[in-house]
């Protein structure tokens, strides 16, 4: 079935850096729908062919090797553009026009992905009813929506109820880009597609997770919006949970779409909510040295660039076990990784004696950049007595050094095919806000716990490594060794 994407806000980075550059690469490998045409849509005034030309350069800059100007130049074919303003309901009948012209008349899917500033996606919704892009007699018609999905979930709530009176939720696709990485989709392999891990994946044999999402990077030039956002809400509320909600889930009845966001949401819905002291004594909060000094960030900023969070999923399967969540910017490298920690033997039988004191089995997901799967176990230190080390099983996702397909891709093709298993659903969304905005409210309260300054280049404040030590467990800061 032919396809039409419409990029809503084309003019922005995100088009050129990661939703351009996706499109061509599956092009490239003849996934796309035939014929897939693009048009995007922004206020800046540019004919088609001069948009061409400047997705030239910036597709060759970001696919790098992958650029084949041939290829490229059947790609850009498909590829329209048309000046419109959200505000003018006028541009979008001209829309609606120009795609039937496109479209020469022939069924055709579409997808609308909004990639404006948030404040908009009512509004460009409200318009796209109004012009009927929204009737799909003639082709399926989604609409992807980037983050964030709200502020907290008053405004979540209320931006779903206005896309509803537009799109069932069935044409709705909540971009999360953390689940269209290869990684996170191989936790949901790992799990469920072996028989050897998931009779260990519970409170009996798990002593605790740690889920840590470190970036070596600042806020650069969007401290504007990080100021009002913070690690809460920038890292938490979606791409964090989405972690977490992979790691804990139950089996669904069937890998489809529905049947995997049901047991996500579910894991949400468990989730012990903080009370009292728990909001003081359940997590750090950090800013690095240097942030109020960032470009558009105020000079009193308490906002947090770091954050660690330590949650209780209250059901079967995790009653008791902690979930350690951090994220944080400035810190010593890039490294997202999920540590499951077991639990240690019931009797120990070796090394009692000994100085060295045998550590707990632990299973280490990679969720990038080095992607991969570490198993740490005992074995015996060869020509010794009894004595152990701990060894490692090693698993590296692709051993080529290639970088995986970017995240983009797969949620791309997804949308375009009608599969939403990745992109969040709205009970999701709005539980996942559920769970944050009393902790952002309490952290902006006397009952905060201090906002301790960390030094750009380490694990976050020393003040989270104490933390986790007054809990008789560590940190474990892998920065992982690329290939
Ligand atoms: C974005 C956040 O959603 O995710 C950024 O707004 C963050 O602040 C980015 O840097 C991290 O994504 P990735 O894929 O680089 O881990």
């Amino acid at each position: 079935m032919a396809h039409t994407m419409v990029i809503f806000g084309a003019s922005g980075d995100l088009t050129s850096r990661k939703l351009i550059p996706a499109l061509y690469r599956q092009f490239q490998r003849d996934r796309l729908p035939k014929p897939s045409r693009i048009v995007g849509v922004s206020r800046s005034v540019f004919t088609s062919e001069e948009w061409r030309q400047q997705l030239a350069e910036s597709t060759a800059k970001f696919v790098k090797g992958d650029f084949d100007a041939e290829v490229w130049n059947a790609f850009a074919q498909n590829i329209y553009y048309l000046p419109g303003d959200i505000g003018n309901e006028a541009d979008f009948h001209k829309l609606a026009a120009f795609l039937q012209e496109i479209e020469e008349g022939k069924a055709t899917d579409r997808v609308y992905y909004l990639s404006t500033m948030p404040q908009l996606y009512a509004a460009a919704i409200e318009q796209m009813g109004k012009a009927g892009l929204n009737i799909d007699d003639f082709g399926h018609r989604r609409v992807v929506i980037e983050k964030p999905f709200g502020t907290d979930l008053a405004t979540a709530r209320s931006l779903n109820e206005s896309i509803h009176k537009t799109f069932r939720e069935d044409q709705i696709y909540r971009i999360d880009h953390y689940l269209g990485k290869e990684t996170v989709q191989n936790i949901l392999v790992l799990r469920f597609g072996n028989t050897i891990f998931e009779p260990l994946w519970n409170r009996n044999y798990i002593e605790h997770v740690q889920i840590t999402v470190a970036e070596e990077v600042k806020v650069g030039r969007r401290g504007d919006y990080y100021d009002k956002a913070g690690v809460l809400r920038d890292m938490f509320q979606n791409h964090i949970f989405q972690l977490m909600m992979v790691t804990a889930m139950e089996a669904p009845v069937r890998y489809t779409g529905e049947f995997v966001r049901d047991e996500k949401v579910k894991v949400l819905q468990a989730v012990r909510p903080y009370r009292g002291s728990d909001f003081a004594e359940f997590g750090v909060r950090g800013q690095y040295h240097g942030y109020t000094k960032e470009e558009g960030v105020p000079a009193d900023s308490q906002t947090e660039t770091f954050a660690a969070l330590k949650l209780y999923i209250d059901n079967w399967r995790w009653r008791g076990v902690p979930f350690y969540l951090r994220s944080g910017k400035a810190m010593s490298c890039r490294s997202s990784q999920i540590v499951i920690q077991f639990r240690e033997p019931p009797h120990m039988l070796f090394g009692e004696q000994k100085s060295y004191r045998p550590e707990a089995n632990r299973l280490v997901i990679q969720i990038q950049p080095a992607e991969g799967v570490q198993i740490y176990f005992q074995s015996k230190v060869p020509d010794s007595d009894m004595r152990l080390r701990l060894s490692e099983l090693d698993f590296r996702f692709d051993s080529s050094g290639k970088e995986p397909p970017d995240a983009y891709q797969r949620l791309l093709l997804d949308a375009m095919l009608g599969d939403p298993g990745l992109f969040a659903r709205s009970d999701e969304v709005e539980q996942s806000w559920r769970i944050i905005d009393p902790i952002i409210t309490a952290w902006k309260s006397p009952a905060a716990p201090a906002l301790n300054i960390y030094e750009p280049g380490l694990w976050g404040p020393t003040q989270c490594s104490e933390w986790m030590q007054g809990q008789g467990r560590t940190w474990f800061d892998i920065c992982p060794i690329l290939p």
